[in-house]
């Protein structure tokens, strides 16, 4: 099989309908050659569903990033498909409603503990419980949405984004000797099941479609599904730490 991810075998949390990034990502990396294996949270049946959509059907694992027993048990459960891992996309997060759409000061520590939980520490999480499948280096991929800037609605999401940017420069100082690298993709306002969960999530929609340099389309999931798949590939040899905007190059302007 020859293209970019010819031969690799990748891990991909985050599928929950054939909008989420993670199946763009998933579908993509198939194209290119590479092995898939999926983990689903929850609705298992229906992730087993979408999976089937892929060019080729992909195995899915149950996995609750928050589960301590889940994720020790993962590497035995991604063996009875693959032999190891080269890659681990991160496509996941969660807030509370109290969280987002305006009430940050407001939101209650439980539940900004949930979002922390769920979208910022999950990332050290599933990196650690992948390690042992990892003996010959790789490459780990997350989804961020810039969090170098306060926005509206966005509240303790945002918080824990800068968390998760964080968190993937540490993971990317602590594997480096493994040769391992961390790097996320900061996409723009997509149209998924977590972005209709942010009350207010239009306004991010309406900038977008009006000020993004390269124009911006929300449906579209196939430009960061080829970031993140080129961040796994081989051709970001040197490449750790980093935060690749996919985003129409919206961030590139001043106010
Ligand atoms: N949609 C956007 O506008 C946008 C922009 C930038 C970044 N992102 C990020 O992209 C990533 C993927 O989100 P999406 O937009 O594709 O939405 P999505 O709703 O399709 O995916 C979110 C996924 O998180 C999973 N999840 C939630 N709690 C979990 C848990 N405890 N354990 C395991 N999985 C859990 C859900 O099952 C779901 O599959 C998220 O990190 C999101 O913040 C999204």
């Amino acid at each position: 099989m020859s293209g970019l991810l010819a031969g690799k075998r990748l891990l991909v949390t985050g599928v929950i309908t054939d909008a989420s990034i993670a199946f763009s990502v998933a579908k993509i990396a198939q194209e290119q050659g590479a092995t898939v294996v999926l983990t689903g949270f929850g609705r298992l049946s229906l992730v087993e569903r979408i999976a089937k959509r892929l060019p080729s059907p992909a195995p899915v694992i149950e996995l609750d990033v928050t589960d301590a027993s889940q994720l020790a048990s993962l590497q035995d459960k991604v063996r009875e498909h693959v032999d190891g891992l080269d890659g681990v996309v991160h496509s996941i997060g969660f807030a509370p409603q109290s969280c987002l759409g305006g009430g940050f000061l407001d939101a209650p520590w439980e539940d900004v503990a949930t979002a922390l939980q769920v979208s910022t520490y999950s990332y050290k999480s599933l990196a650690a419980a992948c390690l042992p499948l990892m003996q010959s280096g790789g490459s780990i991929v997350g989804l961020t949405f810039d969090a170098t800037k306060a926005w509206p609605v966005y509240d303790w999401m945002g918080v824990a984004k800068a968390g998760l940017e964080s968190a993937s420069r540490y993971l990317a100082l602590h594997l480096g000797k493994q040769g391992i690298r961390s790097n996320l993709v900061s996409a723009g306002p997509l149209r998924t099941m977590a972005a209709k969960s942010i009350p207010g999530f239009e306004q991010f929609e309406d900038a977008w479609s009006e000020r993004a340099p390269l124009g911006w389309d929300l449906q579209d999931t196939s430009a960061a599904g080829k970031a993140v798949c080129a961040l796994l590939s081989d051709w970001f040899p040197a490449t750790t730490g980093e935060v690749v905007h996919v985003d129409g190059g919206y961030h590139a302007l001043g106010a």
